[in-house]
């Protein structure tokens, strides 16, 4: 026979305290939480001063007009989180049970992905209409980070990280390709060396951008310096740049949709190119999947060609 689980705890606080203090500490605001939870801010309030009085320590301090947890703040938050994601599972699995496939799917991509994501997501979500879907869109290092703080159900990055911390598979090619006017004099070229292109003016990505990391690491491996002019925080700047004379630049094939002949961009035929890269799909090591996430990840294998 199993043992019985005792906490004082349990006995003290609400699933409902769980709840608004979650959100609260989320959100960093009392008033955002009341309105995600359509509560009133009085009662949010009342919630969180009854579960500081069972745990027996404040969960937040007052900086200015924000809120940010206390140790035994930071400590609860974690454990909400736990809970109610298992909770979250719970529900998924039982609706499983029930032949039903419903719950939520949380997807997080680099910002490059979303000219693929969201198509796919959409497809997704038809096959299984009872899902509800939400996907965030960031650059490499906020992805990272949302990783670290297990706030999505799955990540799709064009560079895993390299730590064993983490889980990732291929699951889609990515060739990133070198874009410049149609116009440029060496539009018209072939199998062009690589150190000619490095004469060029290029406009490249923020800091954290995986492509940025990519291209220069592609340079840095022909010990190769990049010229660089301008940089920019989104891809379709960059083509709009690149429209506008300023320079040539290294983006992922898929920012430049079907039809690139009626855009006014090219791709220049440089030797090495394209980079072949690779779109990965993942998570933290030892993160338990939902059964709608397990179920996304099964489609994405199913859709996806990886090499
Ligand atoms: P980015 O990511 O959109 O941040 O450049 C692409 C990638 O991870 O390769």
């Amino acid at each position: 026979m199993d043992a019985p689980l005792t906490s004082s705890l349990a006995r003290h606080i609400s699933m409902r305290q769980l709840q608004v203090f979650e959100a609260s500490a989320r959100l960093s605001s009392i008033t955002r939480a009341a309105e995600e939870l359509f509560l009133t801010q009085p009662t949010v309030s009342m919630q969180i001063k009854k579960l500081e009085g069972s745990v027996g320590l404040p969960l937040f301090e007052q900086v200015g007009k924000r809120i940010s947890l206390t140790d035994a703040g930071e400590a609860l938050y974690r454990a909400a989180r736990e809970i109610l994601e298992m909770l979250g599972r719970l529900e998924m699995e039982v609706a499983e049970l029930k032949g039903l496939k419903t719950g939520q799917l949380r997807l997080a991509v680099v910002t490059t992905a979303k000219y693929f994501a969201p198509r796919i997501l959409g497809k997704f979500c038809k096959d299984y209409p009872g899902i509800d879907a939400s996907l965030e869109v960031t650059n490499r290092e906020r992805l990272l980070e949302r990783m670290t703080k297990n706030l999505d159900d799955l990540y799709i990055v064009g560079r895993p990280p390299e730590s064993p911390e983490y889980e990732f598979e291929p699951y889609m090619p990515n060739p990133l390709v070198t874009v410049a006017p149609s116009t440029h004099p060496l539009a018209k070229e072939h199998n062009i060396p690589l150190s000619r292109i490095a004469d060029e003016p290029f406009i490249i990505r923020e800091k954290g951008s995986g492509t940025r990391k990519a291209l220069e690491t592609h340079f840095e491996t022909h010990k190769l310096k990049l010229n660089i002019k301008m940089e920019l925080g989104s891809n379709e700047a960059i083509k709009q740049a690149i429209l506008g004379g300023l320079g040539i630049a290294v983006l992922s094939q898929h920012t430049l949709g079907q039809g690139i002949d009626q855009t006014g961009l090219t791709i220049l035929d440089v030797k090495g190119f394209p980079i072949q890269w690779q779109w990965h799909v993942g998570h933290m090591r030892g993160k338990r999947l939902s059964v709608v996430a397990r179920t996304f990840l099964e489609f994405l294998r199913s859709q996806g060609n990886a090499k």
